[in-house]
């Protein structure tokens, strides 16, 4: 891992191999750690760039509200600071989807293609994101365990957290690493961010929609929507797979990203 200065703090990132740049933004409340089955899978044939968010994991924590723009702002100086020269194929899950479309949106010469796994490009209701203000309060109060106890129901399948301990004790302990300030700051800017539903038709690069089939938090349905509306796109529902597809079944995950990145090749940039 190694520290990258950006704008107003410091990410933590890990960066390594060669070839065409993969970008991995995590979910929340988690941290690079989430996509440790894809880095294992990639780094051999690719350039694998995997941040801490601002408040999460080692990164530097900004009390208050981290908004998904300035994450997006984090992830352009990080790929500036690990001296990334082409245009990134950016893997998004759930608020890594969120900072996604603000990436599209500042920064669209910088993208090659997107992934986006398990999230949506609606804003919050009023309700969900009231719910996010009393949670980032009881957060403050209690700590990361208010968080965990929150997400976790929704986070993964039934059935993955049934039959294997040792993900659910995993997931447990990347959420109690991070920050109660980071974490808080997060559920703020989720609170706030814009619906994004205009940005997809204009979304002119290849893009390949990723969900479990068990997803309770964004559901197959409603991602087979949001996949429609995205030209060209491609969309892939995960067996046995709830919100973190990547973590719960990898081996289908690595498979419709590795197909997606080998149809990229030939296809101009
Ligand atoms: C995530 O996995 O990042 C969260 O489910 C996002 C959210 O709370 O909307």
């Amino acid at each position: 891992m190694q520290h990258v200065a950006v704008s107003n703090g410091m990410l933590n990132v890990f960066a390594q191999g060669k070839g065409t740049p993969l970008l991995f933004v995590h979910g929340f409340p988690l941290n690079h750690g989430m996509w440790h089955l894809q880095v294992d899978a990639f780094t051999k044939k690719t350039r694998v760039i995997v941040p801490d968010l601002r408040g999460f994991g080692e990164s530097t924590v900004t009390v208050g509200t981290v908004g998904m723009e300035e994450m997006s702002d984090d992830l352009h100086g990080v790929l500036h600071g690990v001296w990334v020269d082409k245009p990134v194929v950016f893997c998004g899950l759930s608020m890594g989807g969120y900072v996604a479309w603000q990436f599209f949106r500042k920064y669209r010469s910088q993208l090659r293609a997107l992934i986006l796994c398990d999230t949506r490009a609606t804003a919050d209701t009023p309700e969900a994101a009231a719910g996010r203000q009393k949670l980032a309060e009881t957060v403050m109060a209690e700590g990361g365990q208010a968080a965990y106890d929150a997400v976790l129901p929704k986070l993964l399948s039934p059935k993955t957290t049934e039959r294997w301990p040792e993900l659910v004790a995993n997931v447990k302990s990347m959420v109690l690493r991070n920050k109660p300030a980071g974490i808080a700051a997060a559920l703020r800017g989720m609170a706030a961010r814009p619906d994004c539903t205009d940005i997809l038709p204009q979304i002119d690069v290849p893009t390949l929609v990723i969900c479990g089939q068990d997803d309770q938090i964004t559901p197959p349905a409603e991602m087979q929507n949001m996949a429609e509306a995205i030209p060209g796109a491609q969309f892939v529902q995960i067996p046995n797979a709830g919100h973190l597809a990547p973590l719960e079944n990898p081996d289908a995950v690595n498979g419709a990203i590795n197909r997606f990145l080998i149809s990229l090749d030939g296809r101009p940039a």
